[in-house]
């Protein structure tokens, strides 16, 4: 047996399905569908009846055009290469006044969504002003000059934020803008929402679209959400090896990462920061047999896990798992959600899927 990655597609599809309650949904599959795979993601977000889809990377977005000839394909980073984009028909953001007056000419028939900066700072307009100069602009051109403004959009900051007020600001500059908007325009997708936002405050009104991922992914965006809402699907499962017994005092691992406090037994187990265990993830335990023992050193291939007399050499350990979820180590500081999913390497694991 090798480290091993298992995705349990009944359980991602009924995850999909309890989170969802019935919202319409884009689904976000940036990164390889949060190192899902783009492939798997997408065909079963399509089964789920998802239709409508966002990635940061263009050579994604032209990757779910082929398995989702006419879904709708959002591109939340701006591009310049606008023949593409008119070929594989993928919507874009206009992500600041200044790029769309660059641009102007060759946006033309492009489908956009204008994008509100709010609190996050990372793209989109200043202002719903200028945004509304875009609109001006635009109709003022020619037909065959035109870009088309299908849709509104931002995102938010701090959505998983409960002790701060700046979830609430944003939440309301979004919304008092938002009318605003459509009042002088009519938009056919209005997207705001991340997992956190929709998981606490349900569809906004007259919002299209919740635009959710790692919810989909089956983790939970914040902790006081029940484990019952959000199922994981994943299992990172790996094997002991083998057992040594070390005596007081006797160091294990390189350069004494691990020094037995008692005469002690540590299980050597087949995976490692190689396979995507980020060190931060190796500070904490893993399950053998239904109990949780402590890692106590990470190397490239392997871990060295405290273990007691019942721990045999072939047991099956557990890094992640309906047990052990992910996101009970983002709550403990191991990093986010999607920080540990993204680390996972998919080279070297053994990759299964349960039906
Ligand atoms: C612009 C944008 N929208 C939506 C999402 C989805 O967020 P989440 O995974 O928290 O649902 C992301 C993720 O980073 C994002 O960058």
């Amino acid at each position: 047996m090798t480290a091993t990655l298992t995705v349990n597609k009944s359980i991602f599809k009924e995850n999909i399905k309890q989170v969802t309650r019935g919202a319409a949904v884009m689904a976000v599959v940036k990164n390889n569908a949060y190192n899902f795979g783009l492939d798997f993601a997408v065909n079963t977000f399509l089964e789920e009846g998802i239709q409508t889809f966002s990635t940061t990377s263009l050579h994604e977005a032209i990757q779910i055009r082929r398995l989702a000839p006419t879904s709708m394909i959002f591109l939340m980073n701006p591009s310049v290469e606008f023949e593409t984009l008119r070929e594989y028909d993928i919507q874009m953001t206009l992500p600041s006044l200044s790029f769309y007056h660059q641009y102007q000419n060759e946006l033309a028939g492009i489908n956009v969504h204008l994008e509100y900066e709010n609190l996050l700072h990372r793209s989109g307009f200043k202002t719903f002003e200028e945004m509304k100069q875009v609109i001006q602009e635009n109709s003022q051109l020619p037909k065959e000059r035109k870009l088309n403004i299908t849709g509104i959009w931002t995102h938010f900051g701090y959505a998983d934020e409960f002790d701060v007020t700046e979830y609430e600001q944003e939440k309301q500059a979004w919304l008092l803008g938002l009318q605003e908007m459509i009042g002088i325009h009519s938009f056919q997708y209005i997207h705001a929402q991340n997992s956190a936002s929709f998981m606490r405050d349900d569809l906004f009104e007259q919002h299209t679209h919740a635009r959710l991922g790692i919810v989909l992914y089956g983790c939970r965006p914040y902790s006081s959400l029940p484990e019952t809402a959000v199922k994981q699907s994943l299992t990172l499962s790996a094997t002991v090896i083998q057992c040594r017994n070390l005596k007081q005092g006797e160091s294990a691992g390189y350069s004494f990462a691990y020094t037995a406090k008692t005469d002690t037994t540590v299980a050597v187990v087949d995976i490692g920061y190689g396979d995507g265990v980020l060190r931060t993830r190796s500070q904490h335990d893993c399950l053998i047999n239904g109990k949780r023992y402590p890692i106590r050193a990470l190397m490239m291939s392997h871990l060295l896990v405290e273990v007691d007399k019942s721990v045999k050499s072939q047991d099956k350990v557990i890094l992640y798992g309906e047990d052990i979820r992910i996101d009970e180590y983002t709550f403990k500081g191991v990093g986010a959600n999607s920080e540990q999913i993204s680390a996972l390497n998919h080279c070297s694991l053994e990759r299964k899927m349960i039906e």
